[in-house]
């Protein structure tokens, strides 16, 4: 049997990249997945129909995770819709490239706003409504070992994710819900391209133990894995999946 049968997720930014690989690998392992996004309805509902030719159930849902009333209300029709949540993946995020000098206090506050407010009040929705030997996967970076120029504000927001994941699985382990974080190193999606050149791309690629950019299957695999009952004395940990990146 498909070992995520009866089981439902919760995967916010699912629409494209890491976030869509893991909603499609979910399914694959026979979960009821919500497709969160917040402006791609398109990709997102691309993302429904292929799961349903699995023969599984999905919905899209909108919802600007760096709103606590749209994290509430994703939470709501979920629940509504399939009675309960199982698995949450926070893997919603954004980044930016810019020197310390540069950064501005927008700049600032809208990358906090999704990368960690976001994480902490789904974690926090999650807290009240997962179902007990439920499953938290966060998503960090392994950029927060790399330590590498004009990253300083996309670092600052992954390393509170990792510090919350602690805290927050130190919290939930009474009802056996796991809570663990995935760092991700270079991975071929539109987040990672933006903004860098091909000899940056290649560099970065290369960095790696095993000499390439990682896939969207890459990280997916690994968060099937931690959402499974295989993974269950896994908790607080912090899992670096970046082929020998850092
Ligand atoms: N790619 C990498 O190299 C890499 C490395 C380390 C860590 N990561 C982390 O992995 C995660 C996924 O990255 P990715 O490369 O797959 O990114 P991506 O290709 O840019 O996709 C981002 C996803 O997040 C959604 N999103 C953005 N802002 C949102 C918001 N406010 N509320 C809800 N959803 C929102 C987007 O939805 P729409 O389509 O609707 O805009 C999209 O589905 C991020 O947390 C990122 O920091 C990525």
């Amino acid at each position: 049997m498909a070992p995520l049968v009866e089981k439902v997720a919760l995967v916010t930014g699912a629409s494209r990249g890491i976030g869509r690989a893991i909603a499609l690998k979910l399914a694959s392992n026979g979960a009821s997945v919500v497709v969160n996004y917040a402006g791609n309805v398109d990709k997102a509902q691309e993302v429904v129909t292929e799961i349903e030719k699995l023969g599984v159930q999905a919905i899209a849902l909108q919802g600007d995770v760096s709103k606590v009333a749209d994290i509430q209300r994703l939470f709501q029709q979920t629940i509504e819709r399939f009675g309960k949540v199982d698995i949450l993946v926070n893997n919603a995020g954004v980044i930016f490239y810019k020197p310390i000098t540069e950064v501005t206090e927008e700049d600032f506050d809208k990358i906090f706003a999704i990368n960690v407010k976001g994480t902490y009040f789904a974690c926090q929705q999650a807290a009240q409504h997962l179902a007990d030997g439920g499953r938290i996967i966060n998503f960090s970076s392994s950029t927060t070992a790399m330590i590498l120029p004009t990253y300083s504000a996309y670092v600052a927001t992954k390393g509170a994710v990792e510090q919350l994941t602690r805290v927050v699985a130190k919290e939930l382990g009474g009802r056996n819900i796991t809570v663990n974080v995935i760092s991700p190193g270079p991975t071929d999606t539109e987040l990672f391209r933006q903004g860098k050149t091909e000899e940056q791309i290649n560099r970065l690629a290369g960095m790696a133990a095993l000499g390439r950019l990682g896939q969207v299957q890459d990280i997916a695999d690994v968060v099937a894995f931690l959402a499974s009952d295989e993974a269950r004395w896994i908790t607080g940990q912090n899992i670096r999946v970046n082929g020998g990146t850092a």
